[in-house]
């Protein structure tokens, strides 16, 4: 796996200038409307000589945007990824207002169960005056509360930030295997606060199986929309800490992971008990048995709820048609097997059938390392 791009804690204005130079040569070759490259070099130059970063244009981050989804090797999705709405926000950097977008950005992004692909844009890091963070891997994660059992009660990849936000006065949820963790969000250098998420902005699915009444009493759901809220957007040489984005479910992360992992939901032997399949041994296959079954609910739920959803032959075959797209305009399309191939029944789908480029090209989302805050202020409701 390549290396991701390192964090830059200040950077060297000769190396913004270069990248500033490349992002630019991308964007005027790939956009005839874009204009003449050589006066908009040149303002770049000097506002960068003068202030150690310059400032984007609107076009220049839309495009930016959509490049670096364009460049997500790890994405099966890209398809459209022409189609992403660039919410403009880089005048918000205080927590409140980042706080604000973030639950505009959902409501914006399903409206009525539709799903667009959205990005919102915070505040770039400028020298001096880093830009804010949401902590959050995605807006909406359900808490994961540790028993004195050693047992977790809902998500267990969440229990660190559970633990964090309860230790910051967060008094916690109903305690149910689904309660939605408050967004944790700093502005520039300081603390991070606590928010709620108003409820009516967390549009969830619960699940029931076309074939199956008893599957409805299992009492599992999952939220509709997945905006990933901490990776760094780079663009040109401009980093921006800040900018959720989302799409739509492919059924089998929910189905084929997050409720199927041993270290998440754990849901494989519950579901195939209620089956009644031999769980005692691997090869009566109990655990194919009910994956399929537990995807079969979330794909049928998703659609009864009419909430966008795809499902993984689809996605396969959309992934191919945007493969055959790029390499026709002449470009390489980054694509890291291990993440494209489904979680269940990946020879099933053509994605598993061949190899492919795995480069990291710029516009790009990065990773933050992964050091949470220490220190919290007091939780703010909404
Ligand atoms: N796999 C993650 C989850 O289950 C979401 C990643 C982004 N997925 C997407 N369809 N855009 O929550």
């Amino acid at each position: 796996m390549p290396a991701e791009p390192e964090e830059i804690e200040s950077r060297d204005p000769a190396d913004i200038l270069e990248q500033a130079a490349e992002f630019l040569r991308l964007y005027h070759a790939e956009d005839p409307e874009a204009g003449s490259i050589r006066p908009r070099l040149r303002e770049v130059r000097d506002e960068i000589a003068r202030t150690g970063t310059y400032t984007q244009t609107l076009d220049e981050v839309t495009f930016g945007a959509r490049v670096a989804w364009r460049n997500s090797g790890r994405c099966i999705g890209r398809l459209y990824w022409k189609s992403l709405r660039v919410r403009d926000r880089r005048r918000v950097n205080t927590p409140e207002g980042v706080a604000v977008e973030a639950v505009e950005h959902l409501r914006g992004a399903a409206t009525q169960g539709k799903i667009r692909p959205t990005i919102t844009v915070f505040a770039p890091d400028r020298p001096g005056e880093p830009g804010p963070r949401i902590w959050n891997e995605q807006l909406i994660r359900y808490a994961g509360y540790r028993e004195p059992d050693g047992s977790v009660v809902g998500d267990p990849r969440n229990t660190a930030i559970t633990d964090l936000a309860l230790a910051g006065g967060w008094k916690g949820g109903a305690r149910t295997p689904f309660d939605v963790l408050p967004l944790m969000v700093s502005g520039g250098d300081g603390k991070p606060m606590l928010c709620e998420i108003p409820g009516d902005a967390v549009l969830e699915v619960p699940l029931t199986h076309p074939s199956y009444p008893w599957f409805a009493d299992l009492g599992l759901r999952w939220h509709a929309v997945p905006v990933i809220s901490n990776m760094r957007l780079e663009i040109g040489g401009v980093g921006y800490p800040c900018a959720p984005f989302n799409g739509w479910y492919m059924g089998s992360e929910i189905g084929a992971r997050n409720l199927a992992d041993e270290d998440r939901y754990n849901m494989l032997p519950v579901v195939a008990g209620r089956l009644g399949l031999d769980t005692s041994s691997d090869r009566s296959l109990w655990r194919d048995h009910a994956l399929v079954e537990l995807n079969v609910a979330v794909l049928h739920s998703f659609d009864r709820m009419g909430v966008t959803v795809t499902d993984h032959h689809t996605e396969s075959r959309r992934f191919l048609t945007h493969l055959e797209r790029e390499e026709k305009a002449g470009r390489v399309c980054p694509a890291d097997w291990s993440w494209i191939v489904p979680p269940l029944s990946g020879s099933t789908t053509p994605v598993f059938h061949r190899y492919y480029d795995d480069v990291q090209l710029t516009p790009a989302f990065v990773h933050h390392p992964e050091n949470y805050p220490t220190e919290l202020v007091c939780p703010v409701l909404h």
